[in-house]
């Protein structure tokens, strides 16, 4: 494995311009010269790089000595036609987008021909605006599958990160400081919200660390009752307590010239968190109801998603623990700041259910791509792991609607679907009715705690109550916490 710690001082800007390509390439295979000019015209105007060529052979020979992004193919050509071409085409190139150029009445040919795998069809006369949306939703996605491949290849090479996509700042930032931190000892703490990642970024330390042919041990620290934490940790010795028929192994030990996550430490006891803090101080402790001390080397990764800063304000957590564990910590940052990733996790996810299933790739629609770039997030990465994994296997042909997202995602674009409902509406009713539907959706994911909403919404309780009153917000159930 490459030594990570000399490469971290890679700067952002530089490894996102090798990360991510340039202005769109478009190869043109058609025997007219009015349709090659015309294309040309019109698509170097929006800003494409146009390369022509006349016929299959100075075509194939264009896609061996350049990279394109997409191929607009005529179907009749004369010697070799594109039907003929299209079969090496995919086989060669199978990620290449493929338009197919065709005239009137050759209906039965464009149906072979996506089936053959092209990626759709122009009939000419063609509409300009309806085929630039075409080339553009096709460029998009072959982009976001080639990014993958790439990225995945580049972090792989240079950080050992084999599971882990990300492209935007933060998390280019992110990776930086994993692959500074990893080799040494260090105690680590990562802060995120929930589902933003954590545990996979400690993986990856774990796994640019010396130590990565030792166990890593996860604990959920936040799941464990607290007696039955103590003993996991710990360890005990047979007779320790009633049920300790015979002693046992803590994880501290299990994970010795190892790492040990402590996950969800946030929401652990008082009385834990002095025990862990001695165990932090000094690397050693006792096996319940024991009396020796036993020596360990671990090295700790803690995890949290609340604030532990607030949590020693409020007095919930122990500021000498706090930074015991604060020696380095690393901020995930929550998917709906760095909307950038979400077509690059997309790719990633269908990529990885459309095998882990055993099915053909399926690809979201772009409306449904809108709406997922739209959402908030709040369950972030995992969130989004979810909903594309839903989408893949109630997908039944190649293209995932939007209809198949999760029901939240599409309950949260309110203007343009109402539009559509009330097209006599006006504006002040229209923005009430927004109104109305903003709040009855936090509402509900506040469980109807109008408080928490109105926390959310930074106005005062009162103010929430009048808005629920004057539009008639339909409430399900109050104050359930
Ligand atoms: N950058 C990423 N690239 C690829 N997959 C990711 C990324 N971030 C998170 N995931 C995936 O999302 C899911 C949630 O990640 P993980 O369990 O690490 O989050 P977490 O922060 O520990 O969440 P929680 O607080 O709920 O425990 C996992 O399946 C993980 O593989
Ligand atoms: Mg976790």
């Amino acid at each position: 494995m490459p030594d990570t710690s000399t490469e971290a001082g890679f700067e952002t800007a530089s490894r996102k311009a090798d990360l991510i390509a340039g202005s769109p390439r478009i190869l043109i295979i058609d025997d007219e010269s009015g349709i090659r000019e015309s294309l040309e015209t019109m698509l170097t105007l929006e800003g494409f790089t146009i390369t022509l060529a006349t016929d299959g052979v100075s075509g194939m020979e264009q896609l061996a000595r350049n990279e394109y992004d997409l191929l607009l193919l005529d179907l009749a050509l004369p010697g070799e036609s594109g039907m003929d071409l299209l079969p090496r085409i995919v086989e060669m190139y199978p990620t290449l987008p493929v338009i197919m150029i065709t005239a009137f009445g050759t209906m039965g040919n464009v149906v072979d021909a996506i089936r053959l795998g092209a990626e759709n069809f122009v009939q000419k006369p063609w509409d300009n605006e309806k085929l630039l949306a075409d080339i553009r939703t096709a460029i998009a996605r072959h982009r976001a599958e080639e990014e993958v491949v790439q990225l995945k290849r580049t972090l792989k090479q240079r950080y050992n990160f084999e599971n882990i996509v990300g492209k935007s700042d933060p998390m280019l930032k992110l990776f930086d400081l994993v692959a500074q931190v990893a080799p040494s000892r260090s105690t680590i703490l990562i802060q995120g919200e929930s589902g933003t990642g954590k545990e996979l970024v400690a993986k990856a330390i774990h796994a640019n660390s010396p130590r990565r042919d030792k166990p890593f041990v996860p604990v959920n620290t936040g799941a464990v009752p607290s007696e039955l934490l103590e003993s996991t940790l710990f360890g005990h010795v047979k007779g320790a307590f009633t049920s300790a028929v015979s002693a046992k192994k803590g994880l501290f030990e299990v994970a010795n010239t190892g790492t040990l996550f402590l996950d969800e430490i946030g929401t652990m006891t008082m009385d834990m968190q002095a025990k862990i803090l001695r165990v932090l101080q000094d690397r050693r402790f006792m096996h319940l109801g024991g009396t020796q001390e036993i020596q360990v080397d671990v090295r700790i990764i803690a995890a949290t998603n609340v604030n532990l800063q607030d949590a020693v304000r409020a007095g919930r957590f122990r500021e000498d623990l706090f930074y015991r564990l604060n020696v380095i910590t690393l901020e995930l940052p929550p998917l709906r700041s760095r909307r950038e990733d979400i077509p690059l996790l997309a790719a990633h996810f269908l990529k990885f259910f459309g095998n882990e299933n055993g099915m053909e790739e399926r690809t979201l629609s772009p409306e449904a791509m809108r709406i997922m770039m739209d959402y908030e997030w709040p369950g972030n990465v995992r969130e989004l792991e979810n909903a594309i994994e839903r989408g893949v296997v109630l997908s039944t042909g190649k293209i995932i609607p939007p209809d198949l997202l999760p029901s939240q995602l599409n309950g949260n674009t309110y203007s343009s679907a109402m539009l559509e409902q009330q097209p006599d509406a006006s504006l002040f009713d229209l923005m009430e009715e927004i109104e109305r539907r903003i709040i009855a959706d936090r509402l509900e994911r506040c469980h109807w705690n109008q408080t928490e909403a109105a926390e959310y919404f930074r106005i005062p309780l009162s103010t929430l109550n009048q808005k629920i009153k004057r539009l008639n917000v339909e409430i399900k159930k109050r104050n359930r916490d």
